[in-house]
């Protein structure tokens, strides 16, 4: 309508000074578990993102009054919530960005892996899904383990025929945050200069951040200040988790971090060039086929899997030591996709 058109031109005015997205293509955006920890400020990150039209919000249930909620924001984003899996698959149809915050969070003294029995169920049924409503869709998969449900993922879409190697990311973005946030506060630079990449995969052990490559370099930090960084990066999630004492792991910095990541993808999509960023995908960088490492994001999704760079000793041995877990993860999922 008229008044519909008016109302946008006004928002799309207001809001220039921010955001040049008027010439911004239309791109649906699907959370999949948007009613949880992480899914609902996810779905306030997404409704500000200039780049996204259509929002979809999809939960077993709750999703009609966080969908009301967000959709009053004066922003671009047409919110839509959908409840129950009988919408599923309306949710889903027309998606370009589909991300994947559903499944159940840890609780103290718990591995990722221990998520896996109930999470590779949901994360199955999702995709499957995600196969027949939207198979070109880029998919975003935060649910953990991501060293396991990624896989899944990949064994559903070739199962379905729809396997697209480079739109499955597993989401490792909260890594990069990390080690940037502590690595500022070590190195005494400012955080919002920082960058540091980080490799191999998402728990424990196999998370390993390169401080050898991080910019800008610090002269000031010890052999030991590196190890202490790497290790509390590698247990940032856990620090989460003790500190929520039972009441579920990160949701907020998660949040953020899904936000970057889809945005790049976003951009990657809309043909913005040099957009890089640390994701676990298929991968030929290592002899393992699932390897978080620099990615370079374009209109297809993957457009390049970038290599390690040079490896500080430390990095080489922190390498060769995920390699097993990793492995053992990756395997664990994909067979659980073929016998289920
Ligand atoms: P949460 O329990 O608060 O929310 C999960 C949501 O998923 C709930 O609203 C639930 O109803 C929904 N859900 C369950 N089954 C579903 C299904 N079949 N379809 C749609 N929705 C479904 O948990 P959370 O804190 O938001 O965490 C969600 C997941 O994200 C967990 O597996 C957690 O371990 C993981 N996580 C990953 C990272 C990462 O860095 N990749 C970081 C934090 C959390
Ligand atoms: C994280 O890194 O915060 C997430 O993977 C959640 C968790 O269980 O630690």
């Amino acid at each position: 309508s008229v008044e519909f058109a008016l109302r946008r031109r006004g928002a799309a005015s207001s809001n220039r000074r921010l955001f040049s997205s008027d010439s911004a293509p239309e791109r649906k955006v699907a959370i999949l578990g948007a009613a949880g920890g992480i899914g609902q400020p996810l779905a306030l990150l997404m409704k500000l993102n200039p780049l996204v039209s259509d929002l979809a919000l999809y939960d077993i249930a709750g999703t009609p009054g966080v969908a009301a909620d967000v959709g009053h924001i004066n922003t671009r984003a047409q919110v839509a919530g959908y409840a129950g899996e009988e919408q599923l698959g309306k949710a889903l149809e027309g998606s370009d960005v589909v991300i994947i915050p559903a499944g159940v969070p840890r609780k103290p003294g718990m591995t990722r892996d221990d998520l896996f029995n109930i999470n590779a169920g949901i994360v199955k049924s999702l995709c499957t899904a995600i196969a027949k409503y939207c198979p070109s869709a880029v998919v975003n998969m935060i649910s953990n383990p991501v060293n396991s449900t990624v896989p899944i993922a990949s064994e559903v879409f070739k199962r379905a025929g729809t396997y697209d190697e480079k739109k499955l990311f597993g989401v490792t973005t909260l890594d990069v945050v990390r080690a940037k946030t502590f690595y500022a506060g070590k190195a005494k630079v400012s955080v919002a200069d920082v960058n540091v990449p980080v490799v191999g995969g998402h728990a424990g052990i196999t998370i390993l951040p390169l401080f050898s490559q991080a910019t800008p370099a610090s002269n000031d930090l010890s052999t030991e200040d590196i190890k202490a960084l790497t290790k509390r990066t590698q247990d940032g999630g856990t620090e989460v988790v003790e500190a929520k004492a039972g009441k579920g792991s990160a949701t907020l910095s998660m949040a953020y971090a899904g936000a970057i990541f889809a945005d790049a993808c976003l951009k990657g999509l809309n043909g913005v060039p040099d957009i890089v960023e640390c994701s676990f995908v298929q991968s030929s960088i290592t002899e393992l086929p699932f390897f978080a490492s620099k990615v370079r994001l374009g209109k297809n999704g993957v457009e390049e899997v970038l290599g390690l760079g040079p490896l500080s000793d430390y990095e080489k041995e922190g390498l060769e030591n995920l390699k097993p877990e990793l492995k053992a993860s990756i395997e664990k999922g994909i067979r659980f996709a073929k016998d289920n």
